[in-house]
């Protein structure tokens, strides 16, 4: 490779840049725009979670924490995964809290690998995943879902991998960007496979509280996954606190070990104030999660099927707030129909080349923006394709 002028880390330079940050600078620099594109919640954060950050301040508590982040959130976040999962951990020496799932996802990585050691993405994915793998010295191995399949996991796509030698599986459910969730049956299957090939996955489970039609069951829950499972979640997305930065990790003491010394040399700590805010969430926010999820499951219901009205065939998410639209009819290249429709019709919305290199037919709609502005999107989508006639 080309020697570059400071003779910078070749490894970053190798990464593709981000294929929605890329896309939303521009954005950022038009006027008029109705954003379908990012995947934040339209809500701001409930007041009262606002509230006891603020009183936390006011108090000056403005120090750092315990690099593992507050006692009393760990406690009460294991409290909750015991209750939903039935499996107990110690918050002293098994919960660690991480500035959003990003870091948490960076350092559990950077915790289990060894250089070369592989490790399955599946495909689409959150478009971080590949790059932290490669980040942390490992190998991705993305294994693609496909539409005949519902863009879900093929359990025997995943076992060939594991034959060929796998150290770990990176999954989210419900997914970014396609929304797909997995029902309990589905789930048993995955779950015997890591038993089987005593594989190590983080289950990114952040859009776990956004499921729609039926409960979400977490990997957790099956016999003996407790060994196997490290269980990533926060706040960002159910509680809509994208911007106070908390997450966390639950995992044997071994690997929050590890973990949380990569934490304390890179991180320090989480936020306080957002601890603060994520302990009033965990208190009192489950009330206001399920009105903005009843929100969502309106404005999915209205967008899906207006979609497929126009043409755009898009199958029913269960969970989070995206759909993952096919745009054939079209014979637009994805980046060329995001683009186009941005420059023409001022909508934005994320081209699914950003999330699988096979993604070129594909279009990420966000819902989290609100339902006036899903429709105003969806009219001037429909422009859009007709002038494409
Ligand atoms: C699947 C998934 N995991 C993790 C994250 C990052 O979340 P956080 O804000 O907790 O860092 C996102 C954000 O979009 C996501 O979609």
């Amino acid at each position: 490779m080309k020697k570059n002028k400071y003779d910078l880390s070749k490894m970053i330079e190798a990464l593709p840049p981000s294929g929605i940050r890329e896309f939303f600078d521009l954005v950022l620099t038009m006027d008029d725009v109705v954003s379908l594109g990012v995947g934040e919640p339209d809500f701001p954060t409930p007041w009262h979670i606002c509230e006891s950050a603020i009183f936390s301040i006011e108090q000056g508590l403005t120090s750092y924490t315990s690099n593992k982040g507050m006692l009393d959130l760990r406690s009460k976040i294991a409290h909750k995964i015991q209750k939903k999962c039935g499996v107990a951990y110690d918050p002293e020496e098994e919960v660690l809290i991480t500035v959003g799932v990003s870091e948490a996802m960076d350092v559990v990585l950077r915790a289990i690998l060894n250089p070369g050691d592989r490790v399955a993405v599946i495909k689409p994915s959150y478009v971080s995943y590949s790059p932290c793998v490669i980040m942390a010295g490992g190998v991705p191995v993305e294994i693609e879902c496909f539409p005949e399949n519902g863009f879900k996991l093929d359990p025997s796509d995943l076992e060939k991998e594991c034959k060929k030698g796998l150290k770990a599986l990176l999954l989210n459910y419900p997914c970014n960007p396609t929304g797909v969730s997995y029902t309990e049956e589905e789930l048993k299957t995955i779950a015997q496979i890591i038993k089987n090939y005593h594989l190590l996955t983080l289950s990114d489970e952040i859009y776990d509280s956004l499921t729609y039609d039926f409960e979400h069951t977490p990997l957790l829950s099956f016999p003996d996954m407790k060994e196997l499972v490290i269980y990533l979640n926060g706040f960002s997305k159910g509680y809509a606190m994208t911007g106070w930065r908390i997450g966390y990790v639950a995992a044997p003491r071994e690997i929050t070990g590890l973990a949380n010394k990569i934490h304390q040399y890179t991180m320090l700590c989480a936020p306080i104030m957002g601890q603060f805010a994520a302990v009033e969430a965990l208190r009192n926010g489950e009330s206001e999660v399920e009105v903005m999820k009843k929100e969502y499951k309106r404005r999915r219901n209205f967008l899906v099927s207006r979609l497929n009205e126009m043409g755009l065939k898009t199958f029913m998410p269960s969970g989070a707030f995206y759909t993952y639209s096919q745009i054939s009819s079209t014979k637009l290249h994805a980046k060329v129909f995001a683009k186009d429709l941005l420059m023409k019709k001022r909508v934005a919305v994320v081209p699914g080349t950003a999330f699988s290199e096979k993604g070129d037919q594909y279009i990420r709609i966000s819902y989290a923006s609100s339902f006036e502005n899903i429709k105003e999107a969806l009219f001037r989508m429909e422009d859009f394709l007709k002038e494409l006639k």
